[in-house]
């Protein structure tokens, strides 16, 4: 979801406004995505390297949460939505840790849909910690490193019981990951659009899909017809 700042600043209005509006895209794209069939969607809110921010706007991307908890929760959970929240716990203020395990708690049993926020997330410190994991395991014996697979690591991961990302879509047009699901987007197809966040919507969702429906997914293999011909 970027391009939050650069919509308010083209408007003059401070940044905070844009992440505002970036919350009413986030409520756009989970009733989109409910109404088109998809399973997941996995959302990048706040990243480990966004602590160097200033403070202020922190605190104002800290209060929005809030907010949409506070708003937004019952409803989801009524729809039957399950909210994970993967990043690290590390360095959370106490009462937003509250809120992460009051929505995963709540609505752990709901399968409707399953919404991921990506919160103090970083693809590297993930695979950090699931690396340390292991590594205790082998040191404590009951793991032998030569019995480690890729299975092994996705069981250590924060998006554990999340499956590979088909599509990652990013917004405002710059063409970068940056320490986004870096384990899980090995073979996703990449969309970068020129929309800033906050006007993303629903046509901007459709269009993707059927972009991404055109799309030649070989995963390292070859087309079945290909194959045929050969
Ligand atoms: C939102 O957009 C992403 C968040 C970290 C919440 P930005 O705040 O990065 O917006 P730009 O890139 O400055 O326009
Ligand atoms: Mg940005």
């Amino acid at each position: 979801m970027d391009g939050n700042g650069r919509w308010a600043q083209s408007r003059g209005l401070p940044r905070v406004a844009g992440h505002k509006e970036g919350v009413e895209a986030v409520r756009r794209t989970v009733d989109a995505c409910k109404k088109l069939d998809v399973e997941h969607l996995t959302i990048f809110s706040f990243s480990t390297e966004n602590w160097r921010r200033p403070q202020t706007e922190i605190d104002a991307l800290f209060g929005l949460l809030k907010l949409f908890v506070k708003k937004d929760l019952a409803r989801l959970h009524k729809e039957g939505v399950r909210i994970r929240i993967i990043g690290s716990r590390e360095g959370l203020p106490s009462d937003v840790l509250k809120l992460v395990y009051e929505c995963e708690e709540k609505t752990k049993n709901n399968s409707e849909f399953n919404v991921n926020i990506a919160f103090n997330y970083g693809a590297r410190a993930e695979i950090v910690e699931a690396t340390r994991a292991i590594a205790e395991d082998v040191a404590k014996g009951c793991l032998k490193a030569d019995s480690i697979t890729e299975a092994t690591l996705q069981s250590r991961m924060w998006t554990q019981d999340l499956p590979d990302v088909d599509l990652l879509i990013r917004t405002s047009g710059e063409l970068r990951i940056s320490n986004f699901l870096l384990w899980s987007i090995a073979y996703s197809e990449l969309l970068f659009l020129d929309v800033l966040w906050p006007d993303f919507g629903r046509a901007d969702l459709e269009q993707a899909i059927d972009d991404f429906k055109n799309r030649n997914r070989r995963f390292g293999g070859i087309n079945e017809s290909a194959n045929q011909t050969a």
